[in-house]
């Protein structure tokens, strides 16, 4: 059992918890290979599947991992509902709420939307990503996938590297790694990095180069283009000089390190456009980079959140 019924953010999973997520996406990957990929497990329960903001491997990750379990499925986006009838947030809840459904998986353009939510159903609620605050799920599942290629997780060196102010993904996985005791440098120039003390005590440095060969775990960051109202880098010849991953610095990169991205990867900005046509052909390069790897790790660690919260 898990110490809480919702997930709104990394601060409500304790070590034990964590643990014991990461050893049910165990057992739950294993079904992913299987030929008939489906178990009865939640088999009665109905999930509500809410995204108020654009998504493709998060939304799908999350409605194929209740599908496996033999769940009931209320899929529900803004683009198609009555939101756009001019139907508030909190009816639209309600009416679902009135379908009867076990527990609700919420993403929201806005920042406390998911915690909102939950105190005013009592429901159980998986944040799904809300605004630039958090992404729980994620940073599980590339815990997990960090888990499977090192055979010990502490003390390895993690290096995010790119937009930080706007990430709720860097956000998450900064906590989970230090709950896990993983180093985390970030890799941001100061205008890329929240002005309050929120990441004090990490290890900040300017530009990729500084990290590349002594990481274990290069984790790039999206440019989230979407959130940032002012223009916050000057170039994309100025970000792909500091921050990006290039073929040559890919090189330079320690033995045994990987490469992950959240996903979607903007080419050319966070990765080159080379690099990322060599991670599909070649056995070097694809062998370092987890991008996919993180895909379907995400359908196992769902899978098991949905199964230790409903079960
Ligand atoms: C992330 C998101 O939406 O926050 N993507 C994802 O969930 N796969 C990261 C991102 O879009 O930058």
């Amino acid at each position: 059992m898990l110490s809480g019924k919702s997930i709104i953010g990394i601060d409500d999973l304790k070590k034990e918890d964590i643990d014991l997520i990461i050893n049910s996406a165990d057992s739950f990957i294993e079904v992913l290979d299987r030929k008939v990929k489906k178990v009865p497990t939640l088999r009665g329960n109905t999930v509500a599947s809410l995204f108020f903001e654009p998504s493709t491997r998060t939304k799908n990750s999350f409605e194929i991992a209740a599908k496996r379990l033999s769940a009931d499925l209320i899929n529900f986006s803004a683009s198609s509902s009555s939101l756009k009838k001019g139907e508030s947030v909190i009816d639209t809840i309600n009416t679902i709420m009135g379908i009867k459904v076990n527990l609700f998986i919420i993403r929201h353009p806005e920042a406390g939307a998911c915690k909102l939510i939950s105190d005013f159903t009592g429901m159980p609620i998986i944040n799904a990503g809300d605004g630039a605050h958090e992404h729980p799920t994620q940073a599980l599942l590339d815990l997990y996938t960090i888990k499977r290629n090192f055979k010990k997780i502490e003390g390895l060196k993690v290096a995010i590297v790119g937009d930080i102010i706007n990430s709720r993904v860097a956000r998450s996985n900064v906590k989970l790694f230090k709950k896990m005791g993983i180093e985390t440098t970030l890799v941001s120039p100061t205008m890329l990095l929240p002005e309050n003390n929120e990441y004090m005590g990490l290890e900040i440095k300017n530009s990729i180069s500084e990290v590349i060969d002594k990481v274990d775990v290069l984790y790039m960051l999206r440019m989230q283009l979407e959130r940032q109202d002012r223009k916050m880098y000057p170039s994309i010849e100025e970000y792909n000089k500091f921050l990006s991953l290039n073929t040559s610095r890919f090189f330079c990169l320690k033995k045994g390190c990987i490469v992950m991205h959240p996903g979607p990867v903007n080419r050319g900005i966070e990765i080159s456009e080379e690099l990322m046509d060599l991670a599909d052909k070649n056995g070097e390069v694809a062998k370092k980079f987890k991008i996919k790897q993180q895909v379907t790790n995400g359908v196992a660690v769902r899978m098991a959140l949905l199964y230790l919260i409903l079960s």
